[in-house]
């Protein structure tokens, strides 16, 4: 293949990667994206192979019949409430992938081109060193981040004295390994470079909690493209780099986007300390003192739903975990049917992961004009007659908008309460991920529908048949 052809090939599937990202924004063109995404790689992959640098094929068609047939098996096993955690491991390859190329770069400099053993060329073993610092993070980071999402570890904040300071200095004598290394390339800094960056990417994610990792795993996303990048930098391959700044950015862009969803600011995500274990768990029953929440049964629910003309659904977390997504999409089939008007109110954060609402109303077929965003329907709810709450806590409490010492202070809520009556369907009065006790359970109008989201679903279906 001519150096021109291959240049145009890795375009082409740079191109491809940038559609993919844009069908991603949408459930409508998710699939469209994919397939982009998918014709990409196959693009980027047979142009690498069809280098006349490549000496022997057995070894890499070994590895993409054994990584293929894990990934495959993996993502067809896998639940969707566990993705996080999924994705979290996979970086961690990523960044083991950027480690092993830094070392087979430092021994062997002569097969990439880049310089001889102990001479390698001054941009190159930047790059080079970069890329392994950045790789040895991701890799130790997303280690600890799947240990707490898959519950291996505890999920609450680890923090010790002079944490902050530890931390500070490992990262100094980091940016001071990688400049001695420029200077005299010796084995001794090139593995205390390698293991202090093993390190630093366990101490940075262990403080913090498990429930804030969502965001750390999207920021490890974004650290294991800019790995990548640095790969590609070092292999000369374009598309590598492209495809590493593409999964950089837009991983940092997506952790802002969260941060913002939570009104918080990554350094406060980053300092850790917020939403351990008990959080996590849906926490412990919230202190009630004497306030009393009126709850109800299927049955009224259904009653209330039957008579009313709008009907606005929230989902949260708990549906996810109790999987009522059919459930709920036949309910609302039925009350369509009996002249109800039905939405879906998704708010940028609700669950666990971003989009995580959307992916799940997707696979209970609910069509996608039905669904709105928080800014697109939050005044409806002083039209709506009920508001249906399905497992959400934390995206409908108003404590949001009025206690500014409130964790979630400043957060963008659901204005639920506006609705005229509102049911939430949860196990208890626990508090959602941030701790934090919502008053509208004890709100005049509203009703508890106590019970797993699936179950309680299906039993105002049967209620309205
Ligand atoms: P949460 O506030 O976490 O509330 C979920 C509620 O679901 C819990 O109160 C729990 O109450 C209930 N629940 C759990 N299992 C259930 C089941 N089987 N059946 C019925 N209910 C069940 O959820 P939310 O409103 O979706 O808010 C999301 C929270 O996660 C926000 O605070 C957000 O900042 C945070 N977060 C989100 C993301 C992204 S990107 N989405 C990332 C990081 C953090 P019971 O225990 O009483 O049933």
């Amino acid at each position: 293949m001519s150096a021109q052809l291959t240049g145009f090939a890795y375009l082409a599937s740079s191109v491809l990667f940038i559609m993919a990202l844009k069908g991603l924004s949408s459930p409508e063109t998710a699939r469209q994206g994919n397939r982009y995404g998918i014709i990409g790689m196959v693009i980027a992959i047979g142009t690498t192979l069809a280098d006349p640098s490549v000496v022997s094929f057995e070894l890499i068609i070994a590895g993409l019949v054994i990584g293929g047939a894990a990934g495959t098996i993996i993502a067809k096993k896998i639940e969707m409430t566990a993705l996080p955690q999924l994705v979290a491991a996979f970086h961690s390859l990523v960044g083991l992938a950027a480690v092993f190329v830094g070392i087979g770069a430092f021994y062997n400099p002569e097969a990439y081109g880049i310089g001889t053993f102990g001479a390698i060329n001054t941009g190159s073993i930047i790059e080079l060193s970069l890329g392994l610092a950045i790789g040895a993070i991701t890799f130790s980071g997303s280690i600890i981040a799947f240990a707490k999402l898959q519950g291996l570890m505890s999920g609450n904040p680890i923090t010790f004295k002079f944490q902050h300071m530890l931390n500070a200095i490992i990262a100094a004598c980091i940016v001071m390994l990688v400049i001695t290394l420029v200077g005299g390339q010796t084995e001794g800094v090139f593995w205390s470079l390698a293991i202090l960056s093993f390190a630093i990417g366990f101490l940075i994610i262990v403080p913090i909690g498990g429930a804030d990792m969502p965001v750390v795993v999207s920021m490890l996303n974004s650290y294991s493209g800019w790995a990548a990048a640095g790969i590609g930098f070092t292999l000369s391959n374009p598309a590598l780099i492209i495809t590493g700044a593409l999964v950089g950015s837009s991983g940092a862009i997506l952790s802002y986007i969260m941060c913002k969803g939570m009104n918080r600011s990554i350094v406060n995500v980053l300092l850790g300390g917020f939403g351990g274990d008990t959080a996590a768990a849906g926490g412990a029953s919230a202190d009630t003192g004497d306030k009393n929440a009126k709850a109800g049964a299927a049955a009224d629910a259904a009653f209330l739903m039957q008579n009313a003309s709008k009907v606005i659904i929230v989902p949260g977390y708990g549906m996810a975990v109790a999987q009522a997504q059919h459930a709920l999409r036949e309910m609302c089939d039925i009350l369509k049917a009996e002249g109800v008007e039905v939405a879906y109110a998704i708010h940028p954060v609700a669950g666990r992961m971003p989009g995580h609402m959307n992916v799940l109303l997707a696979e209970g077929n609910v069509p996608y004009d039905e669904v709105f965003e928080l800014e697109e329907i939050n005044h409806e709810f002083a039209t709506a007659d009920v508001a249906y709450v399905i497992g959400a806590n934390d995206t409908t409490n108003p404590v949001a908008k009025t206690d500014p010492s409130s964790p979630i202070a400043g957060m963008p809520i659901l204005d639920v309460e506006k609705a005229g009556t509102v049911l939430f369907v949860k196990r208890s009065l626990s508090p959602g991920y941030a701790g934090v006790d919502n008053p509208l359970f004890y709100s005049d109008n509203t009703l508890m529908l106590y019970g797993d989201a699936k179950k309680m679903t299906e039993e105002i279906v049967q209620a309205l048949g």
